[in-house]
């Protein structure tokens, strides 16, 4: 008998089903129907710190589960792991400290769970690190050094520093990714098959599920313009977390300052 079928379609594509939640969560399956604000008033004070608290609470169930779904990786590796649900649950338990001290609470706000949808799809463990670790959590590195960088300009260094203590645990989880992708890719070329399966999905899902020009969310917020909050490449912490100048490079390239960087090839 077939394991029941454990996966949803949103707008054409399959999702993981989501998580179980508590029932003080409202939860959505788009960017529209969440409550993201664009300015730094007090609810979106709240917003923000609701939604990175849950956005932690999803890393810590992806990596316990990888840690359930290969038991056979090799003890630092699954080490590795384990500290990471450690960091990730103590990141979830500051935020929720902050967002009460503001006069927030759970479930103040929607929340989805894109990150959980795309990563228990994928079967290989190298392709859970590429997408979790070195895209997701590589992203977050350059967002929390732009959020820290907001919080004191909003006059609030106490949640500024928060995402400066958060980064620090964000950069060693990218960095022991980036380390036993290569040693894998060593040992064993099959890996990039993997890793390529992983972030070929994960663009699919992207595309699928990305804001139509104009599109509004909940709060009137105009998504086409939201989803490119100045969020810049966070060069230090990604040389930290052992990304190749060659990826900074490109990563560079695709935010329109190409002619800041080498060519891709020489003479090129
Ligand atoms: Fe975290
Ligand atoms: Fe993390």
């Amino acid at each position: 008998m077939s394991p029941p079928d454990q996966t949803k379609t949103v707008r054409g594509v399959k999702l993981h089903c989501d998580p179980a939640r508590e029932p003080c969560f409202k939860v959505v399956e788009l960017h529209k129907d969440l409550h993201d604000y664009d300015d730094m008033s007090e609810v979106s004070r709240r917003q923000r710190l609701h939604r990175h608290m849950h956005n932690e609470m999803q890393t810590l169930e992806i990596v316990a589960q990888g840690l359930a779904d290969f038991p056979n990786v090799s003890w630092e590796l699954r080490m590795q792991m384990a500290r990471q649900c450690w960091d990730e649950s103590r990141h979830s338990a500051i935020l929720y400290r902050r967002l009460q001290e503001m006069g927030g609470r759970k479930g103040e706000f929607p929340v989805m769970n894109y990150e959980w949808g795309v990563t228990q799809l994928l079967n290989s463990l190298p392709a859970r690190l590429a997408v979790q670790n070195r895209t997701f959590e590589g992203g977050e590195m350059d967002l929390l050094r732009q959020q820290e960088n907001m919080w004191n300009q909003a006059g609030d260094p106490e949640t500024a520093s928060l995402m400066d203590a958060l980064l620090a645990d964000e950069v060693h989880h990218v960095r022991y990714a980036n380390r036993w992708l290569k040693q894998m890719a060593h040992e064993n070329p099959r890996t990039l098959m993997q890793v390529a399966a992983g972030v070929q999905l994960l663009q699919k899902i992207t595309a699928a599920l990305a804001p139509q020009t104009g599109e509004k969310n909940a709060v009137g917020v105009n998504l086409t313009d939201f989803t490119h909050v100045e969020v810049m490449t966070n060069v230090d912490d990604r040389r930290l977390a052992e990304f190749t100048d060659a990826e900074i490079a490109d990563l560079l390239r695709k935010e329109g300052f190409g002619s800041l960087v080498a060519p891709l090839t020489p003479g090129a």
